[in-house]
């Protein structure tokens, strides 16, 4: 049943939407969920940088393209110097469907589907426009919401005295720099090894990772892992190893699950990576796992106790590199390095596939846009 998720969230939105008349409005708290799709690669809020693509503070009244030191698509800066200004009308028309509106544009969005999550994200994007704050109710609501959350964070942060910075001064040789903290190194260390060793405490079920991959995954590597445009496809591939085009998967290729975890907490979500927590991290491995048929149970649970019971299916067709024992390499035989062949350079075979690399703006089919 899990593997077809849209047809429950589509069910779900349907009495949301029956349940609440005044959704065209937007609603502040909805929208700040449905940003999480494009949270990859925009920030709002305070501080927010350009990622992927450009922050979104002031967007609305914002003529498009036309943030400094972003780099745009040349269609993008087109459309802004024809007088596309973003407001509530052109948002909604680029947010449904990006590159029907921008032709050529490098947001790599499909669009979202449904006109209550367009209402609801601009909504909570209103909340951090300055022309628009004045008016609109729902920076109110966000405004009270923030103090509350400040009076939270300090009192606790200021109960555990800063621990006395331990800095020790390298004693090497020319006394330059500091040993480094026990913190530091520990935050840099993460990598885990196939038993296992390194991993953090935690654990997380494939039921649990399903929604945070939706969130945060779906967008590129597509609902069920098989990849949005060009993002990498995650799942499936099985069989396909000795094809001329071999599509290489954790479940049909990668030998060790540790690299999924280390990998998936160490660089994603790209754009937005170290985001997730441990737990999160665990779920996400195990939903990737069940979208792979590794495992089957919705229920199944992935921990630090049970993780190196698990067994990728490619994992015995790597072997431990042994070439010098092989004949070809065995010592003696040492490589030629100079006037080897005689006469001269004959061709005598081409690459088969040429059209490996993919083509540039306006290919259809593009998941493109990472520079
Ligand atoms: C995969 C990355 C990605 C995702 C996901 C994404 N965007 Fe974008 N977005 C971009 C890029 C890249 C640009 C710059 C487009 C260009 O220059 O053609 C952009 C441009 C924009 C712009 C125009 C800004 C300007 O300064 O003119 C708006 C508005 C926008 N995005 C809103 C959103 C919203 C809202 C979402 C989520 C519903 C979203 N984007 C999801 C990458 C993304
Ligand atoms: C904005 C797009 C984007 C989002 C969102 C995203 N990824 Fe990725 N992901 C990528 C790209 C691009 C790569 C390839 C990076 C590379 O090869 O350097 C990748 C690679 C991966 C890989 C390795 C695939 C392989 O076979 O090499 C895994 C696993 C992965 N992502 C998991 C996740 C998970 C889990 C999430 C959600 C928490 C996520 N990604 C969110 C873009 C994204």
């Amino acid at each position: 049943m899990l593997k077809f998720p849209k047809f429950a969230a589509v069910a779900a939105l349907a009495f949301a939407a029956l349940a609440s008349p005044s959704l065209a409005d937007g609603d502040v708290g909805a929208g700040e969920k449905v940003f999480k799709k494009c949270a990859a690669c925009h920030a709002v809020g305070d501080g927010a940088k350009h990622k992927v693509g450009p922050e979104l503070n002031d967007v609305f009244g914002r003529t498009a393209g036309s943030v400094d030191d972003y780099k745009y698509s040349k269609p993008m800066m087109a459309a802004g110097e024809g007088g596309l200004v973003w407001d509530d009308t052109t948002l909604t028309e680029y947010l449904a469907n990006p590159k029907a509106m921008v032709k050529g544009t490098k947001m790599a969005f499909a669009g979202l589907k449904k006109d209550d999550e367009i209402a609801n994200v601009l909504a909570y994007l209103k909340s951090f426009s300055e022309s628009e704050a004045a008016s609109a109710p729902a920076a109110a609501e966000t405004a009270e919401a923030a103090p509350v959350e400040t009076a939270e964070a300090s009192p606790a942060a200021e109960a555990e005295p800063v621990e006395a910075m331990a800095v020790e001064t390298s004693k090497g040789a020319f006394g330059l720099g500091r040993v480094a903290m026990a913190d530091e190194i520990a935050a840099w260390d993460i990598d885990i090894r196939p038993d296992g060793t390194g991993l953090p405490e935690g654990k997380g079920t494939v039921a649990e990772g399903e929604p945070l991959f939706a969130d945060n995954c779906a967008v590129c590597h597509g609902d069920f892992g098989e990849g949005a445009g060009r993002w990498p496809v995650l799942a499936g591939g099985q069989d396909t190893l000795l094809k001329d085009r071999p599509v290489k998967t954790i479940g049909s290729y990668w030998p060790y699950l540790s690299t999924v975890f280390d990998y998936v907490r160490r660089a994603m979500p790209f754009g937005d990576a170290r985001s997730l927590s441990d737990d999160d991290v665990y779920a996400l491995t195990a939903y990737l796992l069940y979208l792979n048929d590794i495992v089957d149970d919705e229920d199944f649970e992935l921990s630090n106790e049970n993780f190196a019971s698990i067994r990728l299916p490619n994992e015995d067709n790597f072997i431990p590199d042994d070439r010098l024992n092989e004949p070809h390499y065995a010592k003696g035989l040492e490589p030629c390095m100079t006037d080897c062949k005689p006469g001269p350079v004959e061709i005598t075979a081409r690459a088969q596939i040429i059209d490996v690399t993919p083509e540039g703006e306006g290919d259809e089919n593009t998941g493109g846009g990472i520079d």
